[in-house]
């Protein structure tokens, strides 16, 4: 594998016909750990969304490159093919396809027709992550998270980071919902697969995962914008003293995308239907 290189150019995307992600520029390169932090409704998972090419969300301009190539134009499934991974915030519960099935036929998509991974390699490869997680050896056969708690789902996420080995690793939110042991545990196993042949996206609104995972670049993002860049000393100011000091110093009043006033659009006036 080769030093990998991400470039995401003047990215804007849309959800139900709202633009939420406004402009976004950022470049991932092998070996680099970037963090996206921001707080909730920023537009952090729209930008995950969008990369992997959920398909509610809807890029109407910009570009996403790996290694030059259009990830755009990319199926989903090629995306993941192509190295790039996503833990979701809120994973999907798949009932009916058990934890190794849906791994196995992950890593033979990315593996491709005729080079399939042997069972007993699969299965040797699947508990020795396990145990690393510290993920109970049945969870190989239930459900793919079906049941699972918050942070079985996200250890989960990180099993399947550890099994497809890609290059462009985006975690969003990992952090939530795991206690502090599980935290070190997800943190560590991380930390074993930072190299120069992978990059790191990891989008939280808290500092605390980044005293486990030190960041290179730490990013904030506001109204789907980044709207402020700097190295690792820049979560240790928001750790300290939050958002609002960044706020103030852009004149932002509401840091929220896409959420129009509602509740300003239901008639307040005498035309409301009455009752009486
Ligand atoms: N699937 C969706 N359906 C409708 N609106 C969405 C969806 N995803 C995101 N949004 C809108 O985008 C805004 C930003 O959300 P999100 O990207 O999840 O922010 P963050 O991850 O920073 O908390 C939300 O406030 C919401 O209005
Ligand atoms: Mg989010």
């Amino acid at each position: 594998m080769s030093k990998p290189t991400f470039k995401i150019v003047g990215l804007k995307a849309s959800v139900e016909g709202k633009e939420i992600l406004k402009g976004v520029d950022l470049e991932v390169k092998g070996g680099e750990v970037h963090a996206v932090m921001g707080p909730n409704g920023t537009g952090k998972s729209t930008l995950a969304s969008a990369i992997m090419g959920h398909p509610k969300y809807e890029v109407t301009e910009g570009q996403v490159l790996l290694n030059g190539e259009d990830v755009l134009e990319m199926e989903v499934d090629e995306r993941a093919r192509a190295g790039i991974f996503l833990a979701m915030q809120y994973p999907s519960e798949i009932s009916g396809v058990t934890n190794a099935d849906f791994m196995r036929s992950a890593i033979n998509a990315k593996r491709g027709e005729g080079n399939e991974i042997s069972l007993i390699k699969f299965i040797r490869m699947m508990e020795e992550k396990m145990k690393a997680l510290e993920i109970d050896p049945q969870f190989m056969h239930r459900y793919l998270n079906e049941g699972f708690s918050g942070g079985e789902k996200k250890r989960n996420e990180i099993l399947q980071m550890l099994m497809l080995e890609p290059s462009i690793c985006i975690l969003d939110e990992i952090d939530s919902g795991l206690d502090i042991d599980a935290l070190k545990v997800v943190s560590e196993a991380v930390n074993s697969m930072r190299s120069e042949d992978r990059g790191f996206l990891i989008i939280t609104h808290y500092q605390r995962l980044l005293n486990y995972i030190k960041p290179d670049f730490v990013h904030v993002m506001m109204q789907g914008r980044i709207v402020k860049s700097g190295g690792p000393e820049l979560a240790e100011r928001l750790e300290a003293e939050g958002y609002d000091w960044i706020k103030e110093e852009l004149g932002i009043v509401d840091e929220t995308v896409g959420q129009e006033e509602e509740e300003f659009k239901v008639p307040m006036n005498t035309t409301a239907p009455r009752f009486s």
